[in-house]
């Protein structure tokens, strides 16, 4: 039988686009748990005066999902600097408007480079490593736009971008299930962060989820041993119909 959860000391655990926002939020309760990490951002040197965490258990690499080299030099480095590789999160992300009127093209490439392209590209960086760990954990964040379409003012292109992530959660789960690795497209609804200051249609402010709520998901999904995988887990702000 498994242990009932994964050990936490000496794990290391890459997080994307841990600036601000739910990376934040992901990385503090993951350094609060006693993890080590590797947090890949576009402005390393304010990150790491932001966070403050000790440079013994946590460096700041430089990542650009639009940048496409940063993807395996940033994993490049988290192996060089620590030595191994436990956990992933694919965490930044970026939302733009586009429906059949709204938005366009240049939109689009944006929402597929950040929200989809570049979680493939790190995916493909850190898994020989994942696997060679053991009991690699991958969270993709993804969002509940990656299960269902709200209605008519939903962001086409963002729910586009959304759904292929959870389909490349679940690919990569096919491809390291037997090396222990295990894949979670975490969907969550409205989350409180500069992201959705203006999107029309999300949750009323009072009624979304905090970052930190979501970041106690992410601590969860790090620790529970392989035979309790939960390859999608949605998390609902309001009523919906299936979601
Ligand atoms: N907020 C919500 O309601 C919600 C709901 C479900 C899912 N999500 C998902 O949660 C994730 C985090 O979103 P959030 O709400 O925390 O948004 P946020 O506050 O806008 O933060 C976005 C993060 O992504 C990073 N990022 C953006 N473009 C990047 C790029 N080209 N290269 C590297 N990093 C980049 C940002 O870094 P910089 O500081 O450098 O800009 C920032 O760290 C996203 O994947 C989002 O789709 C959000």
């Amino acid at each position: 039988m498994d242990a009932p959860v994964l050990p936490v000391a000496g794990r290391v655990v890459a997080i994307s686009g841990a600036s601000r926002g739910l990376g934040r939020a992901i990385a503090e309760r993951l350094h609060a748990d006693g993890y080590t990490l590797s947090l890949g951002v576009r402005d390393p040197d304010a990150t790491a005066r932001r966070l403050g965490f000790d440079p013994e258990r946590a460096s700041v690499h430089r990542f650009d999902a639009e940048d496409a080299e940063t993807a395996g030099s940033w994993i490049a480095a988290t192996i060089a600097r620590h030595g191994r590789l436990d956990g992933l999160v694919n965490n930044a992300g970026i939302f733009r408007k586009v429906t059949f009127e709204e938005g366009g093209e240049a939109d689009l490439d944006a929402l597929f480079a950040i929200n989809v392209k570049a979680p493939y590209r790190i995916t493909k960086a850190a898994l020989p490593h994942l696997r060679a760990a053991g009991h690699g954990r991958i969270v993709n964040i993804a969002s509940t736009d990656g299960k269902r379409v709200r209605d008519a003012t939903a962001s086409l292109g963002y729910v586009m971008s959304k759904h292929a992530l959870v389909a490349l959660s679940h690919a990569t789960k096919f491809a390291s299930w037997e090396d222990g690795v295990r894949v979670t497209a975490l969907c969550p609804g409205a989350i409180e962060t500069q992201m959705i200051a203006s999107v029309p249609g999300a949750t009323p402010a009072g009624n979304r989820l905090a970052p930190e709520t979501v970041a106690e998901l992410v601590s969860l999904l790090m620790r529970l041993p392989d035979t309790a995988t939960i390859s999608e887990l949605v998390v609902n702000t309001r009523l919906e119909a299936s979601y």
